[in-house]
């Protein structure tokens, strides 16, 4: 077998077997196919596409390249929550406490924010002397502990998913469908959770820029994880403009916090709760309107918070910190106020407030790059509202960085005569069998 003829193959649109698969990836992992090959495979899957068994295959195979988080011996549910990225998106951070408070344990291996778009192991290392660097063995023991556990995946981890992403990134290959729900999920397969929500998101501020789109990728993941026995659902979510009120790690810690004690009612707290729902479901068989009852009491009580800062505490954060995030967690020291220039509705756009956060060093352009935790967007309006000229549509909190960030953040505001609809939330869910 060579990958020559694997990638010849796939470009005459011939079905791949499972073993040409396989023998691909090992040769990607290994590091004996190059990157050029790399290259042209995906470049051939982006244009002629792949069936549902292929990308299974594609996916198992990647899983098993690296070294996988073997599940504990212990009772119970272990869920994961995986959102394909977005701008004030700390849902995780508020899922992950009310799941645990509740007895469904959430493992939760998470990513770094890259461009327009946060990641949570930044947000969460707001938190002084917090670590997201654990071992597997560390991971699956506070798992199973604390039943809470945010952390970063290992080298080891999926390498072969590591060498195609970086190849797909300077080859305008990212946007195949198959090659996106091969990625997540070979990620979300190596580690051990029996239940996967995944939050696919569509909108100017996603990958997927219309719906229809975000549900092709949505079956496609959910299909993928029910083949490997895992209860796997999706949901559909806009992206348009910011989920939360708040843009950069200090401010989304912040924010996460405010919903945890249950002083926010936005966007980002009805879909924290509406996962926690969907996957209380899931995981423990009860009807919606228990889930809801549940997770409600969970952040009334406390508990959900406590939670979250025994879960700070056990990464080697102070927990302390949690209850006080408004002081433990500043903003940057400059302000730069947006203000409406007329009257009318207001429609925002998340891509240029996540853009506008990256040009104030919030964001990294290039993988591994420093962010600043202090830079900020804190949103006085929300989309859809009616505002009056002059009023603050938003902040800026900058150190040293400002670059285009005020015209960028400017750009993001548009003001209508009319009223603007917005669409639903939550477009549709899945749920594999
Ligand atoms: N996130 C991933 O992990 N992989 C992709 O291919 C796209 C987004």
């Amino acid at each position: 077998m060579r990958v020559y003829d694997i990638i010849e193959a796939k470009k005459r649109r011939r079905e791949l077997t499972d073993a040409e698969i396989g023998f691909f990836v090992k040769k990607v992992a290994d590091g004996s196919a190059t990157e050029g090959q790399i290259a042209a495979f995906c470049m051939a899957v982006l244009l002629n596409g792949m069936t549902k068994r292929e990308a299974v295959s594609l996916t198992l195979a990647m899983a098993d390249s690296g070294k996988k988080t073997p599940r504990p011996p212990a009772d119970g549910i272990f869920a994961d929550k995986h959102s394909t990225g977005g701008v004030s998106d700390s849902t995780t951070l508020v899922l992950v406490p009310v799941l645990a408070s509740l007895g469904v344990k959430c493992a939760k291996y998470s990513g770094r924010g890259l461009g327009h778009t946060g990641g949570t192991l930044d947000k969460l290392e707001s938190f002084r002397g917090l670590t997201t660097a654990l071992s597997p063995q560390e991971f699956a023991g506070q798992a199973v502990k604390i039943g809470a556990v945010i952390a970063g995946q290992t080298e080891e981890t999926v390498p072969a998913d590591k060498r195609m992403y970086a190849v797909r990134d300077l080859t305008a290959t990212v946007d195949s469908i198959p090659l996106i729900a091969s990625s997540v999920m070979s990620k979300k397969l190596a580690s051990f959770s029996d239940v996967i929500l995944l939050d696919v998101k569509y909108g100017d501020g996603a990958f997927m820029r219309t719906a229809s789109e975000a549900e092709k990728l949505a079956s496609l993941m959910v299909g993928i994880g029910s083949a490997a026995g895992r209860k796997t659902c999706a949901a559909v979510t806009r992206m348009d403009s910011p989920l939360g009120d708040a843009i950069g790690c200090n401010a989304e810690v912040r924010e996460a916090v405010g919903v945890l004690q249950g002083k926010i009612s936005n966007d980002l707290s009805a879909l924290s709760f509406y996962h926690c729902e969907k996957i209380l479901e899931q995981a423990e068989g009860i009807a919606e309107e228990e889930a809801k009852r549940r997770v409600k009491e969970a952040v009334a009580s406390g508990r959900a918070l406590d939670k979250l800062a025994e879960m700070v505490g056990a990464q080697g954060g102070d927990p302390r910190d949690v209850y006080e995030a408004e002081k433990t967690l500043p903003l940057a020291k400059n302000e730069r106020r947006i203000e409406a220039k007329k009257d009318g509705y207001l429609k925002i756009s998340a891509l240029a407030l996540g853009r506008a956060c990256l040009e104030m060093g919030g964001g990294r352009e290039k993988a591994g790059a420093q962010i600043d935790h202090e830079a900020a967007i804190l949103l006085g309006k929300r989309a859809g509202e009616f505002v009056r000229r002059g009023e603050t549509l938003a902040t800026l909190y900058y150190n040293d960085k400002e670059g285009d960030a005020y015209a960028l953040a400017e750009s993001a505001f548009s003001l209508s005569d009319k009223r603007i609809r917005l669409r639903p939330l939550v477009h549709s869910f899945t749920a594999g069998r």
